[in-house]
């Protein structure tokens, strides 16, 4: 077996595990807190579940980089292999008990994505992508949409947990695209977000002022699936996550033109 399936299949494991406790917990009891802003949660599942994925990739794999939403990572500059880990994408579905939200764990490879796996615990469907060797959801192989039509496309986007005090706010973009597009969803998870563009369930998704661990598994996914993953001037989108433009490449050049970073909202 090679080093890559190895590891698919680790992360696989470890995705299933922390869906599972997410499953459990669902719309039980548990400890919310703010983080960087009154609107910006964490909740003690998403700890938990990073704990143990966290303690899992050192106990299989000591030598590999981790980083994790929560901060539970270890960082290793001369590692070949690193972890780039969202516990629980789509906290604020989570705490309010709406059903949208998943694991994402994403492994780069000498700065490269590699592997990408995401699991949405609620409908038991786990996204994987190797490099080369296409998307899969569950054991069906997944192919972005065929659609050429914008005004017939369905579209995603988010805002960021700076929007009540930031005037670059995404606000315009979404105008301009829900004009153009049958319509857009704001459905609180850029994970699923992209696995959904892979799947071919929406044909583009877009947003700012993400992070590394929103983006590493979802992009992988989604390009793997045949898409195109950009940033707003259509450059090779940023691990980084401060932006992303995902879409089925038919409709990616249309949506560009209608997006602009950083526009103030009047
Ligand atoms: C958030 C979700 C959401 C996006 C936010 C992310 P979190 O991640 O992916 O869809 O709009 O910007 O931070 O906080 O639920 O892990
Ligand atoms: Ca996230
Ligand atoms: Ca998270």
């Amino acid at each position: 077996m090679t080093e890559t399936q190895q590891i698919l299949d680790l992360a696989v494991e470890i995705a299933l595990d922390a869906g599972r406790i997410q499953r459990e917990r669902y719309e039980t009891d548990f400890k919310i807190e703010s983080k960087s802003a009154k609107i910006d949660l964490v909740t003690e599942v998403d700890r938990e579940c990073e704990e143990r994925i966290v303690r899992r990739i050192q106990n299989e794999r000591p030598l590999d980089a981790i980083l994790a939403e929560e901060g539970g990572g270890e960082d290793r500059p001369e590692a070949t292999w690193r972890w780039v880990v969202d516990p629980l994408d789509g906290t604020t579905n989570y705490a309010h008990g709406f059903p949208r939200f998943c694991v994402s764990i994403g492994v780069e490879r000498e700065g490269q994505r590699h592997i990408g796996v995401v699991y949405d615990p609620l409908l038991d469907e786990l996204y994987r992508a190797s490099r080369g060797g296409g998307a899969w959801l569950g054991d069906r192989r997944i192919q972005v949409s065929q659609e050429e039509r914008l005004d017939h496309a369905l579209v995603a986007t988010g805002f960021a947990y700076d929007v009540h005090k930031s005037a670059e706010d995404n606000f315009a973009n979404f105008g301009r695209v829900l004009k153009a597009s049958r319509a857009i969803r704001r459905d609180g998870s850029a994970a699923l977000d992209l696995c959904y563009v892979a799947a071919g369930r929406l044909d583009a998704y877009w947003e700012f002022k993400l992070h590394a661990w929103d983006v590493a598994a979802g992009i992988l996914i989604a390009d793997e699936a045949g898409g195109r993953s950009t940033d707003v001037d259509g450059n090779v989108a940023p691990g980084s996550g401060r932006e992303i433009v995902c879409s089925n490449g038919l409709l990616h050049d249309e949506i560009l033109a209608l997006l602009r970073r950083n526009e103030q909202h009047a």
